[in-house]
């Protein structure tokens, strides 16, 4: 059942001819009023698909609608809360970009699409956890500068052969941090049926205790397919609501209760309602780097098909 204020979102959506785009991470609250919600990987190719609509509202972080901005220069792109960013992507400025290229001026620069616009534009390609790999594979040099998370660095490593050197060389999501050997034990004695499942943000050797460790997206995808019923869920809170609603006959159980994204928390369904209202506040990118990593966006959706 919607409440009254879920009810004036949808009504006004209708009436400004807007589309809510949300990442997995959303409150159950504004998961249920999105049109569609994703992994950053499937908000990005979903941002490059929008043509019949005015406005684009985007419930995630300050990156993922960044790129939808780049995606579609030309839409009118907002956020429920504009002061909602990503630490990790904070951790790599653009100037530590082009550092890194001076000291290593043979490798290809390929970054997290949790970056910041200016490091994007410095980049050669984009990946996300959903296509890290098979990004990395596409890259014709055989040394690749890769952040700014070391842990998914980690585990594209174990897996390529090529040579992976991290920048900065210790960013990190601080929600993915949080989860330790001793949680993944407990939940192994507290849940003997359950498969763990972890996001490649989490340490390598935590990645490693768990049975698979994959994007949102790919978790969805994982446990649709399994001819299993129980899952311990290794990444932020909110993304239970979301296997639950769209697989609801299958058991969750967080790895734990404080994997909290407090970022994402900030759009409420006020500050949404309001947004959708004010048409504010509007997301810009500098023109000089929107162009710039346009083509690492656009090259990794392409590597991705
Ligand atoms: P996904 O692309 O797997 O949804 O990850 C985004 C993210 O920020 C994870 O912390
Ligand atoms: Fe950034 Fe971590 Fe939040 Fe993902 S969970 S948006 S990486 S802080």
């Amino acid at each position: 059942m919607l409440s009254d204020l879920q009810k004036e979102i949808i009504a006004l959506k209708e009436e400004k001819n807007a589309i809510i785009l949300a990442h997995n991470y959303q409150s159950k609250e504004i998961q249920e009023v999105a049109d569609f919600l994703g992994d950053s990987l499937e908000l990005c190719i979903k941002a490059k698909e929008i043509e019949d609509k005015d406005i684009v509202v985007f419930c995630g972080v300050d990156f993922m609608a960044e790129t939808a901005k780049v995606l579609n220069p030309d839409k009118k792109i907002i956020i429920p809360d504009e002061t909602a960013e990503c630490p990790m992507a904070h951790m790599l400025s653009g100037e530590q970009v082009i550092e890194a290229k001076e000291k290593y001026p043979d490798a290809a620069v390929c970054l997290y699409v949790n970056s910041l616009g200016e490091a994007k534009a410095e980049a050669d390609i984009l990946c996300t956890s959903g296509n890290a790999l098979k990004i990395v594979n596409s890259i014709k040099e055989d040394t690749i500068l890769f952040g700014p998370d070391t842990n998914l660095g980690d585990f594209v490593r174990e897996q390529t052969d090529k040579e992976i050197i991290p920048i900065p060389g210790d960013g990190h999501c601080y929600v993915h941090k949080k989860f330790t050997e001793e949680d993944v034990s407990a939940a192994r004695e507290k849940y003997p049926n359950a498969e763990i499942i972890i996001h490649p943000e989490a340490d390598k050797k935590i990645q490693d205790l768990a049975d698979a460790a994959l994007s949102t997206g790919g978790m969805l995808s994982y446990i649709r397919n399994s001819n299993k019923n129980e899952f311990v869920i290794g990444t932020e809170i909110d993304m239970i609501n979301r296997l639950k609603a769209e697989i609801p006959d299958k058991t969750y159980y967080p790895l734990i209760k404080e994997a909290v994204c407090e970022t994402m928390k900030y759009h409420t369904l006020e500050k949404l309602r309001d947004c959708l209202k004010n048409e504010s506040p509007e997301i810009i990118v500098p023109k000089d780097i929107a162009e710039k990593s346009l083509s690492a966006v656009e090259r990794m959706l392409e590597a991705s098909k």
